[in-house]
C-alpha cells in the first residue's frame, strides 16, 4: 500500500536559526511516526542548516522551486543536482503561488518536475483549480490540462518516482479547507488521469498528497479518505507542535 507523506512547505518563512529550532523541537516528537515519510522543504537559504539538523532522522528535505538547467548564467535560480548535493531529496515543482505570481506554466512544471527527477530527486508537483474555476464548473477540466501539460509528458518509469499534490488555491492560507468529500472526489479523479496515461498499478501506486490550511484539527478527516496519501501543508508546518500532530494523525 501508499506509504502516507506528510510534507511541510515553508514558503518564504525562517532564518537558519529558527530552522535549527525548529528541529530541535520536531524531530523528538516524530521518532515514533513510522507509518509516515515526512519532509520539510525550507527556502533555499535554509537547506544547509535543514539537512544538518535532520540528519540522522527520518525527516527528508526539499527545495520549494527547482530550474531545469544543470548550471549556468540564469541569476536567483537554483538547479536540481545543487539540491541534491546539498542533501534535498525532494522539489516541489509547480505551486500554485509560483504559477501565480512567478509566471509558472504547465510547461515550465514539466520540466523542473523532468530536472529534478535526472538529478535523482523525487518531485512533487502541485495541481489545483482556482476559485473561479470551482465555481464555473471546471474543476476537473482543469486538473486534467495541469496533468497532461505538467505531468503525463513524464515516462513511465518517472512518473512512478512522481508525487502529486492537489491543492485547491482557494483553500490555501484561507483557513478554508475542502471538505474530505470534496477533495477525495478531485484525488480520485487524479488517480483516473494517471490511470488513463500510466495504467492501473501505476495509478494506484502514485501518492497524492492534500494541500490547503491543512491543520491538526482536520488532518484526520482528510487522511480516511481513500485516495488521499498525505499532505502538503504550509503554515501548520512552520510550527514544531502542530506539524507533529499533523505527522502523528
Ligand atoms: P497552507 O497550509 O498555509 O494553506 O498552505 C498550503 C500550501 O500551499 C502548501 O504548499
Amino acid at each position: 500500500m501508499r506509504t502516507p507523506l506528510m510534507a511541510g512547505n515553508w514558503k518564504m518563512y525562517k532564518t537558519p536559526a529558527e530552522t535549527q529550532a525548529f528541529f530541535s523541537k520536531f524531530l523528538p516528537l516524530v521518532t515514533g511516526a513510522t507509518h509516515a515519510e515526512i519532509a520539510i522543504c525550507p527556502p533555499f537559504v535554509n537547506i544547509a542548516a535543514a539537512v544538518e539538523a535532520a540528519k540522522g532522522s527520518r525527516v527528508g528535505i526539499g527545495g520549494q522551486n527547482v530550474y531545469w538547467a544543470k548550471e549556468g548564467a540564469f541569476t536567483g535560480e537554483v538547479s536540481a543536482p545543487m539540491l541534491k548535493a546539498a542533501g534535498c531529496t525532494w522539489a516541489i515543482a509547480g505551486h500554485s503561488e509560483r504559477r501565480q505570481y512567478f509566471g509558472e506554466t504547465d510547461e515550465t512544471v514539466l520540466k523542473r518536475a523532468a530536472a529534478a527527477l535526472d538529478a535523482g530527486l523525487l518531485p512533487i508537483v502541485c495541481v489545483g483549480e482556482r476559485l473561479e474555476e470551482r465555481e464555473s464548473g471546471n474543476t476537473e477540466r482543469v486538473l486534467e490540462a495541469q496533468f497532461n501539460g505538467g505531468i503525463a509528458g513524464l515516462s513511465a518509469e518517472q512518473f512512478a518516482k512522481t508525487v502529486i499534490a492537489y491543492e485547491p488555491v482557494w483553500a490555501i492560507g484561507t483557513g478554508k479547507v475542502a471538505t474530505p468529500d470534496m477533495a477525495g472526489a478531485a484525488h480520485k479523479f487524479l488517480r483516473g488521469l494517471a490511470e488513463s496515461k500510466y495504467g492501473k498499478s501505476a495509478a494506484a501506486a502514485v501518492r497524492i498528497l492534500y494541500g490547503g490550511s491543512v491543520k491538526p484539527d482536520n488532518v484526520r478527516g482528510l487522511m480516511a479518505q481513500p485516495d488521499i496519501d498525505g499532505a502538503l501543508v504550509g503554515g501548520a508546518s512552520l510550527e514544531a507542535n502542530s506539524f507533529a500532530s499533523i505527522v502523528n494523525f
